[in-house]
This record gives structure tokens, C-alpha cells and sequence, in this order.
């Protein structure tokens, strides 16, 4: 369909034309052989046939284009081109060049064809304008196909790094649970052995009364040692069904947030009743979100237990507000803030790794509050910060959207 005619010298277009079809060998020749001095990379190097018919298909486009007033041909072509090229390294003015081979086969003809300055620089500039347009539209066109690239060599990241992080998860579990089960199979089979060795001098009629005092000692410490351990294996499972935030165990509902957290609180007390530290709830305004309500609670109790376990020595005075409140229409801040020890600056940027923990090997398993920065973004669709200085306490605020 006919879009296009140069806004000059529309009465020039018969003369053009007669030109250019005329000339079209001398013009495809004279632009390959320029395009071919002018490049010593790609056009350089590949044979002269190929450079030409790429020359051809390019005076195709502008002929179709100044001739016929028909910009699918150069359309077509610009596509073809750019699906090419963005396929590879290159600069978009190897392209823009490409296009200039039609200009210069025509400038190089011209002199041979018309004598009077005016009518040449009136037809020069016809083609001019049809070369700067062209430039123009094929700048568009690649730059937009290099960002539909860019788009998706970025999924195609995010989706390695995902797999990346699974991958390491695996590993961390697979190593963390290798020592507690290790531990119990020790226990467990040095049972094994010492029942065997007291069998023996029950059957050979030797068996001493001390020998089964001991006997009763060893296997009782074995297997409480194989308990403690197991019980540990256990727990780090539990905890690693938690990171996979299973989305469709629970149903979302309307919950009043304050009331919520207060209801959880309560059911933490047996994890702080004994001790010095004092938790309060500080919500104003009723607040109504939609959430999964096991999921809020479990990030309430990660972050109060941690308050507990981490921010404080056993015995010491201090205070956990939990801190509830609205921001804006939209969203819903839940805060925890204690006035313990803090988190050491070179731990900041870990504790939400999994498996970061400083207490390795009295309990912890780092797993917490990766799991809580998993539930806020993925289950609460929301966002989690942390802000401590060591000795000033610990501050994780989040931030949910009301209407999730
Ligand atoms: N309130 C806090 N005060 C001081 N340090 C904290 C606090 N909360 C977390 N941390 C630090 O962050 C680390 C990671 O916490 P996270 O909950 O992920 O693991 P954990 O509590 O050690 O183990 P888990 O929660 O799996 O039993 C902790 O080991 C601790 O060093
Ligand atoms: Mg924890």
C-alpha cells in the first residue's frame, strides 16, 4: 500500500525513476564495491556475491520506496536485516551503512546522467531524504529488538540464579543434616556392638553385676546422644519444608492484624515467661488485611524467638515491641524491634541467607529468617528490612500490601 512520497520534488520522481532502473547494475556495483573498501570486518570477509545480493536487496527497498511510493519493501527489508544482525555483536552503523549503498551507487551515477546542478541536487536530495528516513526507522526497530533481548536474557538470569539458589539449598540441608544422622548411627551402632559383647557373657554364664551397671550406662547415653540428634535431623527437615512456602496449604482471609499478632504473642509466652525481657504489642488502629494467617504467624515467631535467642544473654533486662500500623491505604507495617546486642555489621547482608547462623551448633540452623524473607515476599507479596547497629538492638520492619 502506498505510505510514502519524498515531500520534495514529487515532480521528479519519472527522472528518478528512469535513473535508477536504468543504472540499477551500476548501482548495486558501485555500493558493494564502496561498502567492501569501507568495511574490512564482515563485508570485507565474505564473498563479493553475497555482499552484492545484499546491496540488490537493499536498492530493492529504496527503489520500491522513491519509485512505487511503497515502504513494505523497505520495511521487510529492515526487519530482515535487524533479525539478522541481532543475532550477533555488531554496531547499529553497520547497519546504517548497509543503507548507504544505495545513496552512494546513485551519487556515483549521477554525473554520468544529469548535467544541470539544480536538477541533480534536487534529485540527491529525494534520495537523501529517503535514506535519512530509513535510518531512523531501522535505529527504532533494532533498538527495540535489542531490548526484547535484553528482556529475556534477563528472565533467562533470573530463572538460573533461581535454580542456582535451589541448588545451594540442596547442598546446605544435604551437609547439615549429614552430621546430627551421622552422630545417631554412631550411637546407634555402638548399641548394636556393646549388646552383643554383653550377650556373649550372659551365654558363657560371665556376666557381672557391674558389667550390666556399665552396660545400662553406655547404652543410655548412646541413645540419648542418637535422640539429640535425630530430634535435631527432624527439626532441620521441618524447618526446610517451611522454605518451599507451600501457597496452596492454607486459604487467604480477612484477619485484624493487631488483634492477630496479640493472639500469637500470647502463644510465644512460654518462650519468654522465664526470663527478664518484657513483649508488648503496640497496635492503634484496628487494621484489616488479607493474608494467610499461618503465615503471619510464622514470621512473628521467627522474629520474636530470634529477639529472644540472639539479642539477649540469659538473664539480661531488655524489651521486644512487636509494632503494628498502617501506611497509607495500601499497605500494613508489621514491626520488631528489641534493645539487645544487635547484629554485627559483616552479618548484615547474610542473616536472610539460609543456613547463616551464629549460633551453629547450639540450636540454630540459620533457616529462620530466610524463611521469613521467603513468606513476605512470595506468600505476603510484601517487603522485609533490616536495621541494627551492634549493641543498639535489632529493627525487621515489614511492609504488606492490605489487599494482597
Ligand atoms: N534480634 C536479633 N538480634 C541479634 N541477632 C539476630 C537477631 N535476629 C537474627 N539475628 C542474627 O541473624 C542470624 C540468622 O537468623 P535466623 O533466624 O535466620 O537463624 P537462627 O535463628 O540462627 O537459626 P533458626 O532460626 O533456623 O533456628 C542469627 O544467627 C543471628 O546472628
Ligand atoms: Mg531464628
Amino acid at each position: 500500500m502506498p505510505t510514502w512520497r519524498p515531500t520534495v520534488f514529487v515532480e521528479r520522481i519519472p527522472q528518478l525513476a528512469e535513473i535508477v532502473i536504468r543504472r540499477r547494475a551500476d548501482i548495486i556495483d558501485r555500493g558493494t564495491d564502496w561498502i567492501r573498501r569501507l568495511s574490512t570486518d564482515l563485508q570485507g570477509k565474505r564473498p563479493r556475491a553475497e555482499t552484492r545480493e545484499l546491496v540488490a536487496r537493499n536498492y530493492e527497498g529504496f527503489y520500491a520506496m522513491i519509485v512505487d511510493a511503497d515502504t513494505q519493501t523497505r520495511d521487510d527489508f529492515i526487519e530482515f536485516v535487524t533479525a539478522y544482525r541481532s543475532s550477533m555483536e555488531f554496531k547499529i552503523s553497520t547497519l546504517l551503512r548497509g543503507f548507504m549503498t544505495f545513496k552512494v551507487g546513485f551519487e556515483a551515477v549521477l554525473p554520468e546522467e544529469v548535467d544541470d546542478p539544480v536538477a541533480a541536487r534536487e534529485l540527491r536530495d529525494m534520495v537523501d531524504e529517503a535514506y535519512f528516513d530509513s535510518c531512523f526507522l531501522v535505529s527504532d526497530v533494532y533498538a527495540s529488538k535489542l531490548k526484547a533481548r535484553l528482556h529475556q536474557t534477563e528472565a533467562e538470569l533470573m530463572r538460573r540464579e533461581k535454580q542456582a539458589a535451589l541448588g545451594r539449598l540442596v547442598a546446605g540441608v544435604a551437609h547439615e543434616i549429614n552430621t546430627p544422622i551421622g552422630v545417631a548411627v554412631t550411637g546407634a551402632s555402638f548399641v548394636r556392638d556393646r549388646v552383643a559383647e554383653v550377650e556373649q557373657s550372659f551365654r558363657q554364664g560371665g556376666l557381672r553385676k557391674s558389667t550390666i551397671q556399665k552396660f545400662f550406662g553406655d547404652v543410655r547415653e548412646a541413645a540419648n546422644l542418637s535422640l539429640t540428634n535425630l530430634d535435631r535431623a527432624a527439626g532441620l527437615v521441618r524447618s526446610f519444608k517451611q522454605v518451599a512456602v507451600d501457597q496452596s496449604s492454607e486459604q487467604r482471609r480477612s484477619v485484624d492484624l493487631g488483634k492477630y499478632v496479640g493472639e500469637v504473642l500470647a502463644s510465644l509466652q512460654p518462650l519468654y515467661r522465664r526470663t527478664a525481657l518484657t513483649v508488648r504489642l503496640e497496635s492503634t488502629a484496628k487494621i484489616m488485611v488479607s493474608v494467610m494467617p499461618g503465615a503471619v504467624s510464622q514470621v512473628v515467631t521467627n522474629l520474636v524467638s530470634n529477639a529472644i535467642t540472639h539479642g539477649f544473654e540469659s538473664g539480661q533486662e531488655g524489651e521486644i515491641v512487636v509494632q503494628v500500623s498502617k501506611e497509607s491505604g495500601e499497605f500494613a507495617t508489621l514491626t520488631c524491634r528489641d534493645n539487645g546486642r544487635g547484629i554485627a555489621p559483616e552479618a548484615r547482608d547474610k542473616i536472610f541467607e539460609p543456613f547463616f547462623t551464629t549460633r551453629r551448633g547450639s540450636g540454630g540452623s540459620g533457616l529462620g529468617l530466610h524463611i521469613v524473607h521467603n513468606i513476605v515476599t512470595d506468600l505476603l507479596a510484601g517487603e522485609v528490612q533490616v536495621e541494627s547497629e551492634p549493641a543498639c538492638g535489632c529493627t525487621v520492619r515489614i511492609r504488606i500490601p492490605i489487599e494482597a
